[in-house]
């Protein structure tokens, strides 16, 4: 029998957040493969031969943890992971993101933050993008995740005061997509192919996101939506992902790509077996 290690985050707790590795794991065992669920903690390292993993016995590695060194190293060792290091990386870093898909699909114009690590540095700069891209802009924290970290501002003086607060944590600004503004779309890539499309509505935010009240309901996979989920995979090395899409002017823009994207909230709203595809495609992959 096949061995796959689901690998999570150590610092999960609430039911839901188990709920993933949980359908996964229920899945993969119905393709006759077997799986584990292991926090991932100790899990590889550098030791005086060199790196070490606790994980010798699997064939496969299912990786819903952030965690950019685990992978690394488990690659180095010759373990194929779902999504892979590469991509977890570009996934995790917003602005890594539309560097790695600049050119080849539609995004809001986006200004990397300039880099501050003198503790009595003042931010200077940002007025002129701000000038740039017009008011209200949208600064992000490359690092985030549920909206938490995503930020409208309406002014310059607002500006000073965010970039100062964010000076030491990578940050970007971005053209706010006032057409988009409290929606958008969610959708699933598996193998790069669209199984799952949701548009979301936000009660009372700019952001829509389902973990601050936002509203979920089922939307066609249009021809536009699937060739940018085929060109966001392939860019990004992605087996599996959640594409957020902004309503531009003139189309689709992508704001985010997750490659650890929770998907109860869409298997919810869309009736999709998000892990059965997921767990299909790893098969086939690996030829199980
Ligand atoms: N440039 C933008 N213009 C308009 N709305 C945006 C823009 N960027 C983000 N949003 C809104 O904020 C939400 C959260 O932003 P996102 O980049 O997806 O961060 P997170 O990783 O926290 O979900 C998006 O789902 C969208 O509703
Ligand atoms: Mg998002």
């Amino acid at each position: 029998m096949k061995q796959a290690v689901i690998l999570i985050n150590p610092y999960l707790k609430t039911e839901s957040e188990f709920y993933q590795p949980r359908r996964i794991r229920e899945e993969l065992m119905r393709l006759g493969v077997n799986a584990d669920i292991l926090p991932n903690r100790r899990t590889a390292h550098i030791g005086p031969g060199g790196a070490e993993s606790v994980l010798g016995k699997y064939d496969v590695c299912v990786y819903l943890d952030k965690d950019r060194y685990v992978p690394r190293i488990l690659e180095a060792q010759g373990m194929r992971l779902f999504n892979r290091a590469s991509a977890v990386e570009l996934c995790d870093d917003k602005m890594l993101t539309h560097i790695a898909l600049a050119g080849k699909v539609p995004m809001p114009e986006t200004y990397p933050a300039p880099l501050c690590y003198k503790q009595d540095a003042q931010p200077d700069g940002e007025e002129e993008i701000g000038e740039k891209l017009g008011y209200p802009l949208v600064v992000k924290e490359c690092f985030g995740s549920f909206g938490e970290q995503v930020f409208l501002v309406g002014g310059k003086e607002e500006l000073a005061a965010r970039t100062r607060a964010l000076r030491f944590k990578p940050h970007l600004l971005q053209k706010f997509i006032a057409e988009s503004a409290g929606r958008d779309l969610r959708v699933i890539a598996v193998g790069g192919e669209v199984i799952a499309c949701m548009k979301r509505t936000a009660k009372n935010d700019f952001r829509s996101n389902i973990e601050r009240g936002g509203a979920g309901e089922p939307y066609e996979a249009t021809e536009e939506i699937r060739a940018i989920a085929r060109t966001v995979s392939a860019a990004l090395g992605l087996d599996y992902c959640g594409i957020d899409l902004l309503f531009g002017k003139e189309g689709l823009l992508v704001c985010e790509v997750n490659s650890n994207a929770f998907f109860g909230g869409i298997e919810r709203v869309t009736g999709t077996n998000v892990a059965r595809a997921f767990a299909l495609h790893i098969c086939r992959e690996m030829g199980f």
